[in-house]
């Protein structure tokens, strides 16, 4: 297993590509499934995620070809010979439960292994499963798989969902672009990968309104044609790279970053005494004097990200005074803290919140990844301490970030990845 050595202390400047998202790249290729014509996707990152869906979709039958040859583009069509969904895919990316909508849709039946939880929490499907029901499904469970068939065919339907699932909001979506009539999803989550799905849908012939309002109304059609379309940069590895510019006192230009779609993230990083200003090419952050602890309560879009609570408390963690960080999203997602507590940072967490107590400076130790963006806080902390750190466990951050080691030391990081 690969890992990081970085030596702290100096503040990054310079400039960091922004990739595809992996949120909306991996729901893109999903959306392959839908037709049997060439869906064509541009800009998309070369993350382990994307390898693993790659190899999901195949197994359904539909070829996915690499355009270009460096996996920057995908074009996912053909036909499906196989709806069953394996353990062995899903349990590793359980994004694997989005080919389930539309498996559905386009051959009337699928059957997808139940995605065991994760890291950061029991992760349950039971929002995407009523909906589907809702649409006409009939699921039964047994034996740790997800027995669904729709012989008649999805019907349109209001779907009121309880909580604002990404995923679930995700599979209905795609679910509703073949089934007769008109669905309406009701409380649907806001997130802007959502809005880049439905874009492309609407490309691909769908009849969707309502994007980015909390309230899809998808009217099905016979059938999706392809089409081409260049996936959005990821907010998540912009916010990201934003914390890293913070916590180093640096200067860095994010370019292909967009100030829109990290709104509640920038307020923050304000807050906290990182300047943001965008312009044509992107994003700039810097830091303009030291870091003022901040209270941070995460949900769903167009609230402060789940995705970015771990950065954010590595960042707080040298931050002058105190913060109080909430997460309301995911029950077990505070596995970064007693990692950065070995780095000399003050957290306590108390149930879903943890205070941090701002220390003046971190120091290197060998450390742990555990989830993606926990892997991140860690480096973000290395990046800050006095010192070496040592992240061992580096196949968690290769999930979701492309060539960090490479973006960073463009910067001026001290950081290099030892392959083992
Ligand atoms: C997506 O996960 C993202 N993953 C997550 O990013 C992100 O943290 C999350 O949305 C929230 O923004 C991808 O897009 C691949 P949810 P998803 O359904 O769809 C509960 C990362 O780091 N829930 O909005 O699984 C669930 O347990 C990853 O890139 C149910 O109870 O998120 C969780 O507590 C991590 N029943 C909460 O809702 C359901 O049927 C949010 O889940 C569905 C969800």
């Amino acid at each position: 297993m690969d890992r990081f050595i970085i030596r702290g202390g100096r503040p990054l400047r310079g400039e960091i590509v922004i990739g595809g998202a992996k949120n909306a790249g991996l729901k893109l290729m999903v959306a392959g499934l839908l037709t049997a014509e060439r869906l064509v996707l541009t800009n998309v990152p070369r993350i382990a995620d994307i390898a693993t869906m790659r190899d999901l979709l195949i197994q359904h039958g539909v070829a996915v070809e690499d355009v270009n040859g460096d996996g920057s583009a995908y074009a996912v069509g053909g036909e499906i010979t196989s709806t069953e969904a394996p353990y062995d895919i899903v349990s590793k990316m359980r994004a694997s439960i989005l080919v389930l909508g539309p498996l559905l849709a386009r051959c009337r039946e699928a059957r997808v292994s139940l995605p065991g939880g994760c890291a950061i929490g029991t992760r349950p499907v039971d929002m995407h499963l009523k909906g589907l029901e809702a649409l006409g499904a009939e699921i039964r469970l047994e034996n740790g798989y997800i027995n669904a068939r729709a012989p008649e065919g999805l019907i349109g339907e209001r779907i009121i969902l309880p909580f604002a699932s990404v995923g679930a909001t995700e599979n209905l979506l795609m679910a509703a672009t073949l089934a007769k009539g008109r669905t309406e999803i009701v409380n649907a989550a806001r997130e802007p990968e959502i809005g880049d799905l439905v874009a492309c849908l609407n490309k691909m012939g769908a009849r969707i309104s309502g994007s980015g309002s909390g309230t899809l109304v998808i009217d099905g059609v016979e059938a999706l044609q392809g089409a081409e379309h260049r996936i959005m940069p990821d907010r998540i590895e912009c916010g990201t790279y934003a914390c890293a510019a913070g916590i180093t006192g640096g200067d860095v230009r994010l370019v292909g970053g967009r100030l829109d779609d990290l709104g509640a993230v920038v307020r923050t990083l304000e807050e906290a005494g990182v300047e943001v200003t965008e312009d044509e090419k992107g994003l700039r952050v810097r830091r303009t004097g030291a870091l003022r602890g901040v209270d941070i309560m995460t949900e769903p879009y167009p609230g402060f990200p789940t995705d970015m609570q771990a950065q954010f408390m590595a960042l707080l963690s040298v931050a002058e005074g105190a913060s109080m960080v909430t997460e309301t999203i995911f029950e077990n997602r505070f596995m970064h803290v007693p990692e950065l507590n070995r780095m000399g940072a003050r957290i306590n967490v108390h149930g879903s919140s943890a205070i941090i107590r701002g220390v003046h400076a971190l120091s290197g130790a060998p450390v742990m990844a555990t989830d993606l963006r926990a892997s991140f806080s860690l480096i973000l902390a290395g990046l800050a301490a006095h010192g070496e750190t040592i992240l061992s466990r580096v196949y968690h951050l290769d999930r979701g970030y492309e060539a960090v080691e490479r973006k960073l030391a463009a910067c001026g990081a001290n950081i290099e990845r030892v392959r083992e």
